[in-house]
């Protein structure tokens, strides 16, 4: 049995001005079911654990409220609230301590983002369960491999070791070496070894493992929380669980996925998501002329937006905020909203 934990904190910037400080990615809907990327996670998990019973979630004090409004199901005591978003190792340190107090150490727990998409709910659970029977016998920590398609520098790649066995029909590996978001050079050469997967940035232990190797690795995280509870909270170091555990823990498996998955990190995505035949993907009115490759999006479907001679571009209108960007520079629209004004 496991418990899965989503990571729900996170800021979603890249996908502004659709993404608000108080309407973050994970509450959006971008894949047209109407479900937001938040509660189509929440639905994948329930049939995982049995119900939504067992679902946790760990999100920032800010966006409780709206976690709460969206996933009335869920009992209102698993759902953490951080005083401030601290990045992912305070966020799991924190949330393993809870279930370690409610289900014991020995507890199987599983972390799992927000803002995935994952298509076939028997591949993701199949795979699921081979990571929890792993993570029940011995002192592991369960990653999913994901087959990489071109050299990204916005993943964790993971290099495979030795087989530690079949799983539920699955086979799993040791972990030779993780290294997070490496650099194009380094990417490009991790690649070319056949070697290396991405990091599906889904984690599943034994949350008595976690705490151990937390108070080897990352006792700056853990024993301040240990000692002084949620208080500590403000002044622990900002760090993902990437670079604070997982490069350095010995413990680390993975588990190659066969199921497809998208990390819904930013505009292009859409593309990927709606792709088919046509020129341009159009949520939105479009009027179009000799316009190709466009990803169009406004909030309000009243509106209607003309293009003529186009290529590559996003355009996005929302609550008074029209964006216009070249599609291969997306990634610095972060950059952009440093220098913006307050609710950007
Ligand atoms: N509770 C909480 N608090 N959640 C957070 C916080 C925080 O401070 N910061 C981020 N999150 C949530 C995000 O909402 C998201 O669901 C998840 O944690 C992962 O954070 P990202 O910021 O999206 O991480 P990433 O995409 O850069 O990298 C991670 O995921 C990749 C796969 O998508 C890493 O694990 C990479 O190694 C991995 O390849
Ligand atoms: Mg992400």
């Amino acid at each position: 049995q496991l418990i899965p934990v989503i990571l729900a904190g996170g800021k979603g910037e890249r996908f502004w001005p659709l993404s608000r400080k108080h309407r973050p990615k994970q509450f959006l809907s971008l894949d047209g079911s109407g479900k937001s990327l938040l509660q189509t996670t929440a639905d994948r998990l329930s049939q995982l654990a049995g119900g939504s019973a067992n679902v946790w979630v760990i999100t920032s004090a800010q966006l409780a409220d709206g976690v709460k409004q969206q996933l009335p199901q869920l009992n209102n005591e698993h759902i953490l609230a951080e005083p401030e978003g601290r990045d992912t190792a305070p966020a799991v340190a924190w949330a393993t301590l809870e279930i370690a107090r409610h289900y014991g150490e020995d507890a199987v727990v599983g972390f799992f983002p927000a803002d995935h998409w994952i298509a076939d709910q028997q591949a993701f659970q199949q795979t699921i369960e081979a990571a929890t029977q792993l993570a029940a016998t011995e002192a592991a920590i369960v990653t999913l491999g994901i087959a990489p398609d071109y050299p990204s520098t916005g993943y964790g790649y993971i290099e495979q070791g030795e087989p530690a066995g079949t799983f539920n029909n699955l086979p799993i590996y040791r972990v030779a070496r993780f290294t997070e978001k490496p650099d194009r050079e380094t990417a490009e050469k991790f690649l070319a070894t056949g070697k290396f997967s991405w990091n599906g940035g889904m984690f599943i232990f034994r949350a008595g493992v976690v705490l151990a190797e937390l108070n080897t690795y990352a006792a700056d995280i853990i024993n301040p929380l240990q000692q002084q509870g949620i208080d500590a909270y403000s002044k622990l170091p900002k760090i993902s669980i990437d670079y604070a555990l997982m490069e350095k823990t010995q413990l680390a498996y993975v588990l190659p996925t066969a199921f497809d998955w998208d990390d819904l990190g930013d505009w292009n995505a859409l593309e990927r998501l709606h792709k088919g035949e046509a020129a341009n993907v159009e949520l939105a009115t479009h009027v179009g002329k000799d316009t190709q490759g466009a990803i169009l999006y406004t909030s309000d479907q009243d509106e209607v937006i003309v293009t003529i001679g186009l290529e590559d571009v996003v355009v996005v209108r929302d609550g008074g905020v029209t964006l216009i960007v070249k599609k291969d520079r997306t990634q610095e629209i972060k950059q952009v909203l440093k220098t913006l004004q307050a609710d950007s």
